[in-house]
This record gives C-alpha cells, sequence and structure tokens, in this order.
C-alpha cells in the first residue's frame, strides 16, 4: 500500500493507540498481534514497534527539556515519531523528522496529531548530504545494522563537525560505534514487552 489516505485509514483502524512505555504521557500508534501490519506491504515495519534506544532518548528528553527548549531538532531515523514528539513536547522550537519509510512517515503525521505536537517538515534520506539545519540531531535506535550504521556514522560525523549537537539512544547494539559515545545516562525500558537497558549518548566526531 503506498497512497497515504489509505495508510493513514490503516493505521488507524488497525493499530491502537497506546501508551509509551515508561511515559504515559505519550501515545502512540502501535501494532499487536492483530494488527496484520504485514499487509501494508513492508518488509520491516520498524515504526510499528517500541525500540529500546528511542524510549530512553525521548525518556532523557522530558527529564531534561534544557536540552530542546528552544532549538531546532532534527531526528533521524524517526519511526512512528517517537523521539520528535517527545521532543516537541518538551518545548523545541521546530522538529523536523526524517525517515525513509513512507508508512512511518504518515505514522508519524498521524501519531504528531494525536500527542498535539508540530512536526514541522518530515523528509527522507538525509544521509549523503550535508549537515541539516538544525541545533540538535537526535538519533533513536539507527545503529540496527552495520551497513545502515555505516551510513548514519558518517552523516553524523559531518553533522558534529559541523557544530551540530547530536544525541544517540541505543541499547548496545554490536553496530553502535562505540568509541564515538560519550554514555550520559542510561534507562531501564521496555522494548517489545521484554526489560532491557539503553544509554543516552553524546556523539564525538572523530
Ligand atoms: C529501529 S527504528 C527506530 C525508530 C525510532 N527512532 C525509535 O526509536 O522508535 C530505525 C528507523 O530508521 C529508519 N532509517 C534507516 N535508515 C535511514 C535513513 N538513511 N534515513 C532516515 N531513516 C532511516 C528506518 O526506516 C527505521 O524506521
Amino acid at each position: 500500500m503506498t497512497d497515504a489516505a489509505g495508510i493513514a485509514a490503516f493505521i488507524q483502524a488497525r493499530l491502537p493507540v497506546t501508551p509509551v512505555p515508561g511515559l504515559p504521557e505519550l501515545c502512540l500508534h502501535k501494532a499487536d498481534p492483530a494488527s496484520g501490519v504485514g499487509r501494508l506491504g513492508d518488509a520491516a515495519p520498524y515504526w510499528a514497534y517500541w525500540w529500546a534506544g528511542g524510549l530512553a532518548l525521548a525518556r532523557h528528553l522530558l527529564a531534561y527539556p534544557d536540552l530542546v527548549v528552544g532549538r531546532r531538532v532534527f531526528d533521524l531515523g524517526a519511526g512512528s515519531g517517537l523521539v520528535g514528539i517527545a521532543a516537541a513536547r518538551a518545548g523545541a522550537a521546530h522538529v523536523t523528522a526524517s525517515e525513509i519509510d513512507v508508512h512511518a512517515q504518515t505514522a508519524i503525521a498521524l501519531n504528531a496529531a494525536r500527542n498535539r505536537v508540530t512536526i514541522a517538515a518530515i523528509v527522507g534520506d538525509c544521509t549523503a548530504g550535508p549537515a541539516p539545519d538544525a541545533d540538535l540531531l537526535l538519533v533513536g535506535d539507527v545503529f540496527y545494522a552495520p551497513d545502515v550504521a555505516a551510513r548514519v556514522t558518517g552523516f553524523l560525523d559531518r553533522c558534529a563537525t559541523a557544530g551540530v549537537e547530536v544525541l544517540v539512544g541505543d541499547p548496545w547494539r554490536a553496530p553502535l560505534p562505540v568509541e564515538r559515545m560519550a554514555l550520559l545516562a542510561s534507562y531501564e525500558v521496555a522494548e517489545i514487552g521484554t526489560a532491557r537497558r539503553a544509554g543516552v549518548f553524546a556523539y564525538r566526531a572523530p
């Protein structure tokens, strides 16, 4: 399914609005066993599920709103929009979400509206380009595969070198470039019902 209206109708009908684990003040459309999310034709509907890194980063932003208040924020690999929505709720001046998956892009718009926050722009893959026009780049659980991690690392290096602050949420997945990470905090989060610890890191350019 590729038309935005059809995708939105499917999500609204079949993916229940669910409180974010550990952040009940936010709620998102998420898949349950009856959703049949595979019918959208999405090979890997990451956006439909909880991810430990995004959960930890969202918690961190709401615990420390000074990180985002009044700032221009860019949420890379936004999935369902959780991290950008948390940034907006915490007081960001402007939030852009970046996602390669068109189903996720529709979910982000629905989830932002549901949480009464504004995601000003939803864009596709920016990782081949220069640093975005933002003060803060947020990266929730995007180091999930070696090829993706390599691409994202090159982009984050350019962003950090250009002076954009970068915060990463990740449960120490194997492709995480730990040599670039300075741990700020860690949280016990419930990913797909399973408790695990995820870190929030400041990203350092090499
Ligand atoms: C594991 S999910 C995490 C989603 C969200 N940040 C969270 O924590 O809930 C990673 C997401 O990154 C997206 N992604 C992968 N490569 C990307 C790229 N180059 N640009 C934008 N999004 C990308 C995927 O489509 C996927 O939805």
